[in-house]
Protein backbone atom coordinates (compact mmCIF):
# COMPACT_ATOMS: atom_id res chain seq x y z
CA UNK A 1 0.00 0.00 0.00
CA UNK A 2 1.55 3.31 -0.62
CA UNK A 3 1.13 5.97 1.79
CA UNK A 4 2.56 9.84 1.73
CA UNK A 5 5.95 10.04 4.05
CA UNK A 6 7.10 13.48 5.14
CA UNK A 7 10.41 13.84 4.33
CA UNK A 8 11.02 18.12 4.83
CA UNK A 9 9.58 21.16 5.78
CA UNK A 10 10.03 24.48 5.63
CA UNK A 11 8.25 28.17 6.58
CA UNK A 12 9.17 31.65 5.80
CA UNK A 13 7.70 34.93 6.93
CA UNK A 14 8.13 38.09 6.10
CA UNK A 15 10.88 40.44 7.98
CA UNK A 16 7.81 43.21 8.82
CA UNK A 17 6.51 42.82 12.34
CA UNK A 18 3.30 44.45 13.28
CA UNK A 19 2.79 44.62 16.93
CA UNK A 20 -0.64 44.99 18.75
CA UNK A 21 0.09 48.20 20.01
CA UNK A 22 0.79 49.39 16.28
CA UNK A 23 -2.16 47.98 15.63
CA UNK A 24 -3.66 50.49 18.48
CA UNK A 25 -2.46 53.43 16.70
CA UNK A 26 -4.61 53.00 13.51
CA UNK A 27 -7.91 51.13 15.16
CA UNK A 28 -9.67 51.33 18.41
CA UNK A 29 -8.11 48.87 20.10
CA UNK A 30 -5.53 47.50 22.86
CA UNK A 31 -3.25 45.12 23.19
CA UNK A 32 -4.75 43.76 26.03
CA UNK A 33 -8.31 43.29 24.52
CA UNK A 34 -6.37 41.47 21.49
CA UNK A 35 -4.41 38.77 23.83
CA UNK A 36 -7.41 38.64 25.50
CA UNK A 37 -9.69 37.46 23.13
CA UNK A 38 -7.22 35.93 20.86
CA UNK A 39 -3.99 35.69 22.59
CA UNK A 40 -2.40 37.13 19.26
CA UNK A 41 0.57 39.82 19.91
CA UNK A 42 2.05 40.22 16.92
CA UNK A 43 1.78 39.33 13.26
CA UNK A 44 4.42 39.20 9.72
CA UNK A 45 3.16 41.69 7.29
CA UNK A 46 4.40 41.36 3.39
CA UNK A 47 6.45 44.07 2.13
CA UNK A 48 4.74 46.08 -1.03
CA UNK A 49 5.51 44.00 -4.16
CA UNK A 50 5.77 40.75 -2.18
CA UNK A 51 3.52 38.25 -3.40
CA UNK A 52 1.95 35.20 -2.44
CA UNK A 53 4.01 33.27 -4.47
CA UNK A 54 7.25 35.09 -3.35
CA UNK A 55 5.88 33.82 0.38
CA UNK A 56 5.75 30.11 -0.78
CA UNK A 57 8.64 29.92 -2.96
CA UNK A 58 10.94 30.60 0.21
CA UNK A 59 8.96 27.97 1.83
CA UNK A 60 9.08 25.82 -0.57
CA UNK A 61 12.90 25.91 -1.00
CA UNK A 62 13.84 25.57 2.36
CA UNK A 63 11.47 22.37 2.71
CA UNK A 64 13.31 21.02 -0.11
CA UNK A 65 16.33 21.80 1.16
CA UNK A 66 15.39 20.15 4.97
CA UNK A 67 14.10 17.07 2.78
CA UNK A 68 17.53 16.98 0.70
CA UNK A 69 15.77 17.29 -2.80
CA UNK A 70 15.84 19.14 -5.63
CA UNK A 71 12.33 21.08 -7.29
CA UNK A 72 13.38 18.51 -10.62
CA UNK A 73 12.24 15.76 -8.11
CA UNK A 74 8.96 17.28 -7.57
CA UNK A 75 5.91 15.57 -9.52
CA UNK A 76 2.56 17.43 -8.07
CA UNK A 77 3.37 21.06 -6.17
CA UNK A 78 -0.45 22.18 -4.67
CA UNK A 79 -0.61 25.71 -3.36
CA UNK A 80 -3.14 25.93 -0.89
CA UNK A 81 -4.19 29.60 -0.82
CA UNK A 82 -7.24 32.34 -0.99
CA UNK A 83 -4.88 34.98 -1.55
CA UNK A 84 -3.99 34.41 -4.82
CA UNK A 85 -1.10 36.70 -6.73
CA UNK A 86 -3.48 36.49 -9.69
CA UNK A 87 -7.23 35.99 -10.95
CA UNK A 88 -5.61 33.21 -12.87
CA UNK A 89 -3.69 31.13 -13.51
CA UNK A 90 -2.94 29.42 -10.09
CA UNK A 91 -0.50 30.24 -7.94
CA UNK A 92 1.07 27.28 -7.84
CA UNK A 93 2.05 27.63 -11.40
CA UNK A 94 4.05 30.82 -10.96
CA UNK A 95 5.85 29.09 -7.72
CA UNK A 96 6.43 26.02 -9.91
CA UNK A 97 8.50 28.51 -12.59
CA UNK A 98 10.04 30.40 -9.47
CA UNK A 99 11.47 27.07 -8.36
CA UNK A 100 12.77 25.42 -12.22
CA UNK A 101 10.44 22.70 -11.47
CA UNK A 102 10.26 22.32 -15.65
CA UNK A 103 7.42 19.28 -15.50
CA UNK A 104 5.08 17.99 -13.43
CA UNK A 105 1.51 19.22 -12.71
CA UNK A 106 1.11 22.50 -9.78
CA UNK A 107 -2.39 23.74 -8.88
CA UNK A 108 -4.07 25.92 -6.61
CA UNK A 109 -6.37 24.16 -3.78
CA UNK A 110 -8.89 27.12 -2.12
CA UNK A 111 -10.11 26.31 1.27
CA UNK A 112 -9.47 29.02 3.30
CA UNK A 113 -8.39 28.30 6.37
CA UNK A 114 -8.57 24.30 5.96
CA UNK A 115 -6.91 24.76 2.64
CA UNK A 116 -4.07 23.02 4.21
CA UNK A 117 -5.55 20.41 5.56
CA UNK A 118 -7.45 19.74 1.91
CA UNK A 119 -4.25 20.09 -0.04
CA UNK A 120 -2.67 17.18 2.09
CA UNK A 121 -5.94 15.16 1.19
CA UNK A 122 -5.55 15.92 -2.41
CA UNK A 123 -2.12 15.06 -2.11
CA UNK A 124 -2.45 11.81 -0.32
CA UNK A 125 -4.83 10.67 -2.75
CA UNK A 126 -2.26 11.42 -5.48
CA UNK A 127 0.16 9.29 -3.93
CA UNK A 128 -2.09 6.11 -3.07
CA UNK A 129 -3.50 6.37 -6.68
CA UNK A 130 0.56 5.93 -7.70
CA UNK A 131 0.07 9.33 -9.95
CA UNK A 132 2.59 11.69 -7.50
CA UNK A 133 6.10 10.05 -5.77
CA UNK A 134 7.16 13.54 -4.71
CA UNK A 135 4.78 16.22 -3.61
CA UNK A 136 5.41 19.35 -2.64
CA UNK A 137 2.49 21.02 -0.56
CA UNK A 138 2.65 24.89 0.35
CA UNK A 139 -0.58 26.87 2.62
CA UNK A 140 0.95 30.44 1.56
CA UNK A 141 -1.00 33.79 2.17
CA UNK A 142 -0.88 37.85 2.26
CA UNK A 143 -4.03 38.23 4.61
CA UNK A 144 -3.18 41.97 5.13
CA UNK A 145 -3.89 42.54 1.56
CA UNK A 146 -7.57 41.80 1.87
CA UNK A 147 -7.81 43.03 5.41
CA UNK A 148 -10.21 46.22 6.06
CA UNK A 149 -7.76 48.11 8.24
CA UNK A 150 -10.68 50.46 9.42
CA UNK A 151 -12.44 46.99 11.40
CA UNK A 152 -10.89 46.33 14.39
CA UNK A 153 -12.85 43.48 14.69
CA UNK A 154 -10.88 41.53 11.95
CA UNK A 155 -7.90 43.43 10.91
CA UNK A 156 -6.01 42.83 14.54
CA UNK A 157 -6.86 38.80 13.96
CA UNK A 158 -4.38 38.00 10.64
CA UNK A 159 -1.44 37.90 9.16
CA UNK A 160 1.07 36.81 6.27
CA UNK A 161 3.12 34.02 6.32
CA UNK A 162 3.80 30.57 4.11
CA UNK A 163 4.61 27.18 4.87
CA UNK A 164 5.45 24.12 3.08
CA UNK A 165 6.06 20.22 3.34
CA UNK A 166 7.47 17.67 1.06
CA UNK A 167 5.85 14.20 0.88
CA UNK A 168 6.64 10.74 -0.79
CA UNK A 169 5.80 8.20 -1.47
CA UNK A 170 6.46 4.86 0.42
CA UNK A 171 5.49 1.56 0.48
CA UNK A 172 3.74 0.55 3.66
CA UNK A 173 1.64 -1.97 5.29
CA UNK A 174 -1.36 0.25 6.14
CA UNK A 175 -1.15 -0.12 9.57
CA UNK A 176 -0.54 2.66 12.23
CA UNK A 177 2.80 2.09 12.60
CA UNK A 178 3.64 3.46 9.64
CA UNK A 179 4.99 6.77 8.72
CA UNK A 180 3.56 9.42 7.29
CA UNK A 181 -0.46 10.25 6.51
CA UNK A 182 -2.69 7.82 8.17
CA UNK A 183 -5.79 9.30 7.54
CA UNK A 184 -7.22 12.71 6.77
CA UNK A 185 -10.61 13.35 7.13
CA UNK A 186 -12.43 16.78 5.33
CA UNK A 187 -15.80 18.43 5.39
CA UNK A 188 -17.77 21.63 4.17
CA UNK A 189 -21.16 23.38 4.78
CA UNK A 190 -21.67 25.97 2.63
CA UNK A 191 -24.69 26.83 4.43
CA UNK A 192 -22.62 29.08 6.37
CA UNK A 193 -20.99 31.00 3.35
CA UNK A 194 -21.44 34.78 4.63
CA UNK A 195 -20.29 33.81 8.48
CA UNK A 196 -16.98 34.39 7.01
CA UNK A 197 -16.07 35.48 3.40
CA UNK A 198 -14.96 38.42 1.07
CA UNK A 199 -16.83 41.16 -0.35
CA UNK A 200 -15.28 41.14 -3.52
CA UNK A 201 -14.63 39.17 -6.29
CA UNK A 202 -14.48 38.39 -9.99
CA UNK A 203 -17.84 36.97 -10.53
CA UNK A 204 -19.74 39.28 -7.98
CA UNK A 205 -18.27 42.62 -7.84
CA UNK A 206 -14.68 42.71 -10.18
CA UNK A 207 -12.56 43.84 -7.07
CA UNK A 208 -10.76 42.00 -4.73
CA UNK A 209 -12.81 42.96 -2.01
CA UNK A 210 -12.10 42.67 2.00
CA UNK A 211 -12.44 40.16 4.82
CA UNK A 212 -15.78 40.17 6.66
CA UNK A 213 -16.47 38.10 9.18
CA UNK A 214 -19.32 37.33 11.85
CA UNK A 215 -16.61 36.40 14.86
CA UNK A 216 -19.21 34.87 17.35
CA UNK A 217 -20.92 32.62 14.44
CA UNK A 218 -17.67 31.19 13.66
CA UNK A 219 -16.51 30.64 17.22
CA UNK A 220 -19.66 29.08 17.82
CA UNK A 221 -18.88 26.41 15.39
CA UNK A 222 -15.33 25.75 15.75
CA UNK A 223 -14.91 23.90 19.21
CA UNK A 224 -17.29 20.95 18.22
CA UNK A 225 -16.41 20.80 14.72
CA UNK A 226 -13.17 20.77 14.92
CA UNK A 227 -13.16 18.02 18.11
CA UNK A 228 -15.37 15.90 16.28
CA UNK A 229 -12.99 15.67 13.12
CA UNK A 230 -9.99 15.26 14.78
CA UNK A 231 -11.52 11.96 16.77
CA UNK A 232 -12.66 10.98 13.42
CA UNK A 233 -9.05 11.31 11.38
CA UNK A 234 -7.69 9.35 15.20
CA UNK A 235 -10.17 6.25 14.52
CA UNK A 236 -9.76 6.17 10.77
CA UNK A 237 -6.42 5.83 11.83
CA UNK A 238 -7.03 2.87 14.44
CA UNK A 239 -5.80 5.71 17.54
CA UNK A 240 -6.78 7.29 20.04
CA UNK A 241 -6.34 10.63 21.42
CA UNK A 242 -4.17 9.08 23.97
CA UNK A 243 -1.59 8.06 21.33
CA UNK A 244 -1.14 11.72 20.07
CA UNK A 245 2.26 13.20 20.62
CA UNK A 246 1.46 16.67 19.44
CA UNK A 247 -1.85 18.51 18.47
CA UNK A 248 -0.79 21.79 15.71
CA UNK A 249 -4.12 22.98 15.12
CA UNK A 250 -5.22 25.99 12.41
CA UNK A 251 -3.66 29.01 14.59
CA UNK A 252 -7.00 31.30 14.71
CA UNK A 253 -7.94 31.86 18.40
CA UNK A 254 -6.03 30.79 21.16
CA UNK A 255 -9.53 30.14 23.02
CA UNK A 256 -10.48 27.62 20.08
CA UNK A 257 -7.41 25.60 20.47
CA UNK A 258 -7.58 25.20 24.05
CA UNK A 259 -10.97 24.33 24.30
CA UNK A 260 -10.41 21.69 21.32
CA UNK A 261 -7.58 20.26 23.43
CA UNK A 262 -9.53 20.30 26.73
CA UNK A 263 -12.84 18.55 24.65
CA UNK A 264 -10.08 16.01 23.26
CA UNK A 265 -8.32 15.17 26.43
CA UNK A 266 -5.26 16.27 25.21
CA UNK A 267 -2.61 17.78 27.38
CA UNK A 268 -2.08 21.64 27.18
CA UNK A 269 1.99 20.35 26.71
CA UNK A 270 1.27 18.71 23.58
CA UNK A 271 -0.69 21.72 21.90
CA UNK A 272 1.87 23.83 19.42
CA UNK A 273 1.22 27.50 19.80
CA UNK A 274 2.64 30.30 16.82
CA UNK A 275 -0.92 32.65 17.05
CA UNK A 276 1.38 34.40 19.47
CA UNK A 277 3.45 35.47 17.20
CA UNK A 278 1.99 34.70 13.87
CA UNK A 279 -1.60 35.45 14.64
CA UNK A 280 -4.29 33.65 11.57
CA UNK A 281 -2.39 32.53 8.41
CA UNK A 282 -5.27 30.69 7.71
CA UNK A 283 -3.99 27.77 5.28
CA UNK A 284 -0.02 28.78 6.08
CA UNK A 285 -1.15 28.52 10.01
CA UNK A 286 -0.68 24.76 10.02
CA UNK A 287 2.78 24.17 7.82
CA UNK A 288 4.25 26.81 9.75
CA UNK A 289 3.25 25.58 13.19
CA UNK A 290 4.31 22.07 11.87
CA UNK A 291 7.96 23.39 10.94
CA UNK A 292 8.97 25.19 14.03
CA UNK A 293 8.07 22.35 15.97
CA UNK A 294 9.86 20.00 14.16
CA UNK A 295 13.05 22.56 13.70
CA UNK A 296 12.71 22.74 17.03
CA UNK A 297 13.36 19.50 18.12
CA UNK A 298 9.66 18.98 19.53
CA UNK A 299 8.10 16.76 16.98
CA UNK A 300 10.44 13.71 16.62
CA UNK A 301 11.13 10.71 13.78
CA UNK A 302 8.08 8.53 14.57
CA UNK A 303 5.62 11.14 16.48
CA UNK A 304 2.39 11.15 15.95
CA UNK A 305 1.01 14.31 14.73
CA UNK A 306 -2.79 15.35 15.07
CA UNK A 307 -3.92 18.40 12.48
CA UNK A 308 -7.45 20.46 12.35
CA UNK A 309 -8.31 23.41 10.78
CA UNK A 310 -11.57 25.18 10.22
CA UNK A 311 -12.65 28.27 8.23
CA UNK A 312 -14.32 30.18 5.46
CA UNK A 313 -17.10 27.92 3.72
CA UNK A 314 -17.32 26.63 6.21
CA UNK A 315 -15.28 24.11 5.08
CA UNK A 316 -13.03 22.19 7.86
CA UNK A 317 -10.77 19.32 8.19
CA UNK A 318 -8.58 16.50 10.20
CA UNK A 319 -5.14 14.76 9.62
CA UNK A 320 -3.10 12.39 11.57
CA UNK A 321 0.35 11.31 10.26
CA UNK A 322 3.72 9.51 12.02
CA UNK A 323 6.15 12.02 11.41
O1 LIG B 1 -9.51 31.17 10.71
C1 LIG B 1 -10.86 31.20 10.45
C2 LIG B 1 -11.64 30.95 11.63
N1 LIG B 1 -11.89 32.15 12.36
C3 LIG B 1 -11.99 32.08 13.64
O2 LIG B 1 -11.81 31.02 14.22
C4 LIG B 1 -12.42 33.29 14.43
C5 LIG B 1 -13.46 32.91 15.42
N2 LIG B 1 -13.89 34.01 16.27
C6 LIG B 1 -13.08 34.56 17.21
O3 LIG B 1 -11.92 34.21 17.32
C7 LIG B 1 -13.67 35.59 18.15
O4 LIG B 1 -15.08 35.63 17.96
C8 LIG B 1 -13.08 37.02 17.96
C9 LIG B 1 -11.64 37.04 18.47
C10 LIG B 1 -13.15 37.41 16.51
C11 LIG B 1 -13.88 38.03 18.80
O5 LIG B 1 -13.93 37.64 20.14
P1 LIG B 1 -15.33 37.70 20.92
O6 LIG B 1 -15.05 37.32 22.32
O7 LIG B 1 -16.30 36.83 20.14
O8 LIG B 1 -15.69 39.23 20.88
P2 LIG B 1 -16.94 39.95 20.20
O9 LIG B 1 -16.88 39.86 18.73
O10 LIG B 1 -18.18 39.47 20.88
O11 LIG B 1 -16.71 41.44 20.65
C12 LIG B 1 -16.82 41.84 22.02
C13 LIG B 1 -16.65 43.33 22.10
C14 LIG B 1 -17.59 44.11 21.17
O12 LIG B 1 -18.00 45.26 21.84
P3 LIG B 1 -19.45 45.36 22.52
O13 LIG B 1 -20.43 45.12 21.40
O14 LIG B 1 -19.47 44.27 23.55
O15 LIG B 1 -19.47 46.73 23.09
C15 LIG B 1 -16.69 44.49 20.01
O16 LIG B 1 -17.12 45.66 19.37
O17 LIG B 1 -15.33 43.70 21.70
C16 LIG B 1 -15.37 44.71 20.69
N3 LIG B 1 -14.23 44.55 19.81
C17 LIG B 1 -13.03 45.07 20.07
N4 LIG B 1 -12.57 45.83 21.09
C18 LIG B 1 -11.28 46.19 21.07
C19 LIG B 1 -14.17 43.85 18.64
N5 LIG B 1 -12.92 43.92 18.14
C20 LIG B 1 -12.19 44.67 19.01
C21 LIG B 1 -10.86 45.10 19.04
N6 LIG B 1 -10.45 45.84 20.08
N7 LIG B 1 -9.97 44.75 18.08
Amino acid sequence: MLRSRFIGCGGYLPEKILTNDDLAKIVDTTDEWIVERSGIRERHIAAEGELTSDLATAAAMAALENAGVTAADVDLLIVATSTADNTFPATATRVQAKLGMGSGLAFDVQAVCAGFICALNVADNFVKAGQARTVLVIGAETYSRILDWTDRATCVLFGDGAGAVVLRSEEGKGTSSDHGLLATCVHSDGNHYDALYVDGGVSSTQTAGHLRMQGKEVFKHAVGKLAAVASEAAAAADLTMDDIDWLVPHQANRRIMDATARKLGIAMEKLVVTVDRHANTSSASIPLALNEAVRDGRICDGDLVLLEAIGGGLVWGAGVARW
